[in-house]
Parts: C-alpha cells; structure tokens; sequence
C-alpha cells in the first residue's frame, strides 16, 4: 500500500476518533481515585487510558456498523474488551512474565507502581469488564448482554487468551510439533480476542449464522498475522515508535513464527493470512471496505 494515501489518512483519523471515544467511556466507567484504594484506580487508568491503538475495539465498532447496530452498544462492549485486553498487557509486561519496562511508550504498571498494584490492576480491569457487559445499559435484551459475557469469558481465560499465555512460557517446544504448537498458542494468546472483537460486532448487530462464519474466518486469518506481525516488530521495529522494548523475544531466545520460519517468510506468511482474511469479507460487498483497510493496516502497521 502507498504511504500516506488519502485512504490511509482517513483510515488513521477513523482509528485514532475511535480510540478517543474507548479512552473517554473507559475513562468514566473505571473507578474514581478516591479513598485508600485510590492507587489501584490510578493503575487502571495507566494501564488501559493511555495510547494503544485500540484495534479489537475498532474491530467491534465497524462489524457492527455493517448491521447497523446501535453505536451505545457496540462502544460499551468494545470498552469491555478493550479493559480485558489492557489488563492481559498488565499482566504480560510482568517480570514473572514478558519482564517489560515501556508498553504504549510509557513505563509499564509495575513500573510506574509496583508489582503487586499491577497484579491488582490488571483484576479489576479484567473484571470491569464483565460489571460493563452485564449492565443494561450495555444492551437492553438480557440475552444478548449474557452471549457477550459468554464470548469474552471464552475468549479471554484457559480456552483463550490465558491459555495462549501460558503455552506462551514454555522454553521451548518440541522441534516436530512447534508450528502446531505455535499456531495454537497464537490463535489462543492473540487470535482469541481478536475474534471476540467481530463476534461482539455481529452479536450486537444481530447476524445471521453465515455471516458469523464469514467473520469468523476473517478473524481467524487477521488475528495470526495480527501476531505474527507483532513477532516481525520485535525483529525490525524501533522501539520509539513500536512503544516498547524491540528484540525482546528474540534475545530471550522465544520462539515464534519469525524465529522458526524466518524473516522472509513470515512476512509471506502475514501477506497470505491478509489476502485470506480479505476474501472472508467478500460476502458483505462494500460494507466491509473499512474491515478490509483494517486488514492493510495490520500488513503495514509500525507499532
Ligand atoms: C499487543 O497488542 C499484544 C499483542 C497481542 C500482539 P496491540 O499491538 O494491539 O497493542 P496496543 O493495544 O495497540 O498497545
Ligand atoms: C502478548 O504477546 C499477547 C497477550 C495476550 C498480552 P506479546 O508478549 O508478544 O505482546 P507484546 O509484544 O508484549 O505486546
Ligand atoms: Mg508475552
Ligand atoms: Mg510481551
Ligand atoms: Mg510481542
């Protein structure tokens, strides 16, 4: 894609109004600082107010705009998982975990506080989350408001996104098995919430089984070259502009699909997830034009 098309900027200005409106509602729904429990709310805000492309929240906002869905609904759901999605980079920017200082360009939680605040943040930003999604604000049928509890329970613990973490610590993988391995643990610690973010934006806009599957796809081939393209970053990205520590992974000796493919061909590798990811959304015609700059964006993103 050329840089700085007039597609792109305006697909950078949509991005970044939608970030925006994900940091104001977050900002109101998390706690005040008061009473003397007010450092944990101060670690909340740190962690999950501050940058962050807010891609799954995107995500949620424009699958559900396909449906014309109500827009209440789609910025509460994709703030409740944006908080699940903050509180996993608490908790993996830990030192008994990924051990970062700088995440989004600023000191991580437990740098800023201290491990215990950011153990305790990174809960109770989790469990916001779930306060949000059941509130009848969030959607007036009680149905649709237990689906999205269900999806981002899924999604985000052991058959999800914790699971993924935790294949994540192993030290290494067994040299037969590790593509396997990897594929799993990347659906699982990365794909998982991705996934959720199209299946709110469908829940919501009341989508047929069809088009579920057809987001389902999408999300699938999005979200590992979501995370593949993370691994790349760490390998070619500046850390000023990535906003946290680059060749992490790879001085650590971590394996992933850059580490175990090469360079080449895991950039060939994300070009084929996104021209996949892209047919996926073929049945919804022109709707999806935005989800398909959304996928050239993941192919060309810097940070
Ligand atoms: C980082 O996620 C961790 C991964 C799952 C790759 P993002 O790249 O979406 O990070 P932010 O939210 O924009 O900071
Ligand atoms: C983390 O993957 C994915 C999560 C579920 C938080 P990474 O450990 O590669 O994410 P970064 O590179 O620290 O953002
Ligand atoms: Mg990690
Ligand atoms: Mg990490
Ligand atoms: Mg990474």
């Amino acid at each position: 894609m050329s840089e700085n098309s007039e597609s792109d900027i305006s697909f950078e200005l949509k991005l970044a109004e939608c970030a925006d409106k994900v940091t104001v509602a977050l900002d109101k729904m998390i706690a005040p600082a008061v009473g003397p429990e007010a450092q944990l709310m101060r670690a909340m805000r740190h962690g999950a107010l501050a940058g962050g492309k807010r891609l799954r929240p995107f995500i949620v906002i424009e699958v559900g705009r396909m449906f014309d869905a109500p827009e209440k609904s789609l910025l509460r759901a994709a703030s409740a998982l944006e908080a699940v999605h903050a509180y996993s980079l608490v908790h993996d920017d830990l030192p008994s975990m990924d051990d970062d200082d700088l995440r989004r360009g600023q000191p991580t939680v437990h740098k800023a506080f201290d491990e215990a605040t950011a153990v305790l943040a990174g809960d109770a930003l989790q469990t916001l989350a779930f306060e949000i999604l059941a509130n009848t604000e969030t959607h007036g049928d009680a149905n649709v408001r237990c689906k999205l509890i269900e999806i981002l329970a899924l999604s985000s613990g052991a058959r999800g996104m914790v699971g993924g973490q935790m294949i994540d610590m192993a030290p290494s993988f067994d040299e037969d098995d590790a593509l396997n391995i990897l594929a799993r643990m990347q659906r699982m610690k990365t794909g998982a919430l991705i996934s959720c973010a199209a299946e709110f934006g469908a829940i919501i806009g009341g989508a047929s089984e069809n088009e579920h599957q057809a987001l389902a796809g999408f999300t699938t081939d999005l979200g590992l070259a979501y995370q593949i393209k993370d691994d790349l970053l760490d390998v070619q990205g500046e850390e000023a502009v990535v906003g946290k520590a680059v060749s992490k992974d790879k001085d650590a000796g971590k394996q992933n699909f850059v580490s175990l493919l090469g360079e080449e061909s895991a950039i060939s590798r994300v070009e084929m997830l996104a021209d996949q990811a892209k047919q996926h959304l073929s049945v919804f015609g022109s709707r999806a034009s935005t989800l398909i700059q959304t996928v050239d964006f993941v192919l060309d993103r810097r940070h």
